[in-house]
């Protein structure tokens, strides 16, 4: 298949990983890139530029084909080290940075004189359109449904792809509740040119986390996530567990005198625990409603491969038959 998104990246299929923290390591990156997609590697993962530019000498060894890097733009407890971050991915060899979080207007300069193409993840058509003004070269629009930070619109993807087809001129993937061949078929058909997975991504073989984690997804309904931080004005959609209800008590208890220390402890510092040590109650942890659709552990090859050989009967059988 070729669309914008898969000749502007180089890749086979337009199918991307989106950055997660304490999964997006070298070998899911490479995965994802070797199966014909586009992987990432999660930036802010590596606690030093060094770590980062470790990282990345790892993936080059693992693929020949071209990945990412995930920087995002998050209030963070203390500010990272973007320079020395980019400077590793500029001398790492990787020409592909999804931003998030914030606008990458400081960096674009810096990453534009080095020929890097940057994708920037935003869940608005204004940030999309901002994203355009400011020179990046396509945008990944996240929907309500989706993993992580959904932001604070709430507009689902059957609504904000096709206004964002309707404003941008720039290629855009469709990020949130994508999980199959369903998902990408309807994302082109909405005007997207490919499709960003993170939550399907998780529950692979490849993926470098607890067996717990890849459990709980395909155990998940779409039932099963939840909001926090929403008074915060840092929404994030988690998958529920006994520290996500206490987070919600301690919300519904102090309403809009809430302050991100009252809730630390249940969010700060526990991706550690539950990606690595499997410890599923020690936080909260992003996860998206699209775990309802997720059923089994693949290898990413042969997720995209099913992706890809299902979207072309879907098109050419399904679609084609209503004419
Ligand atoms: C466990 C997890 C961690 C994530 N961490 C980040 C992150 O550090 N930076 C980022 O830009 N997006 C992050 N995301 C969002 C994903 O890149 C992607 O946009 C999102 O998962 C898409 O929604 P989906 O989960 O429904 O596919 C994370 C998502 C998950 C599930």
């Amino acid at each position: 298949m070729k669309t914008r998104i898969t000749e502007l990246f180089g890749i086979q299929h337009p199918i991307m990983q989106g950055g997660m923290h304490f999964v997006g390591f070298a070998p899911l990156a490479a995965a994802v890139s070797n199966a014909g997609g586009l992987g990432v590697i999660t930036g802010l993962t590596q606690r030093t530029a060094k770590d980062l530019a470790n990282e990345i000498a790892k993936c080059n060894d693992l693929t020949d084909k071209p990945f990412g890097v995930n920087l995002t733009f998050l209030p963070t407890v203390s500010s990272p080290d973007y320079p020395g971050y980019i400077k590793a991915i500029v001398e790492g060899g990787v020409r592909i940075v999804e931003t998030a979080g914030r606008s990458p207007e400081a960096y674009m300069p810096i990453l534009k004189e080095h020929g890097i193409k940057v994708v920037h993840k935003c869940t608005s058509v204004r940030h999309a359109l901002k994203a355009q003004k400011i020179g990046c070269d396509a945008v990944s629009v996240d929907g309500f449904e989706c993993g992580g930070h959904p932001g604070e619109d709430d507009i689902p993807n059957m609504i904000l792809l096709p206004r964002a087809a309707d404003e941008l001129e720039i290629p855009f993937l469709a990020s949130g509740g994508m999980a199959d061949a369903r998902s990408l078929v309807a994302s082109l058909a909405m005007g997207a040119d490919g499709m960003n997975m993170g939550t399907r991504f998780i529950a692979t073989q490849e993926a470098p986390v607890h067996e717990n984690v890849k459990k709980a997804i395909v155990a998940a309904s779409e039932l099963d996530t939840r909001l926090v931080m929403r008074p915060l004005r840092n929404t994030e959609r988690v998958l529920n567990n006994p520290a996500v209800e206490k987070i919600l008590q301690k919300e519904a208890e102090l309403g809009k005198n809430l302050k991100f220390e009252d809730i630390i402890n249940e969010v700060a510092g526990v991706y550690p625990r539950i990606m690595m040590e499997g410890d599923m109650d020690a936080g909260a942890w992003s996860c998206g409603m699209v775990a309802g659709l997720i059923n089994d552990i693949p290898t990413c090859k042969e997720l995209i491969d099913r992706i890809m050989s299902e979207a072309e009967q879907l098109i050419r059988k399904r679609l084609m038959g209503f004419l």
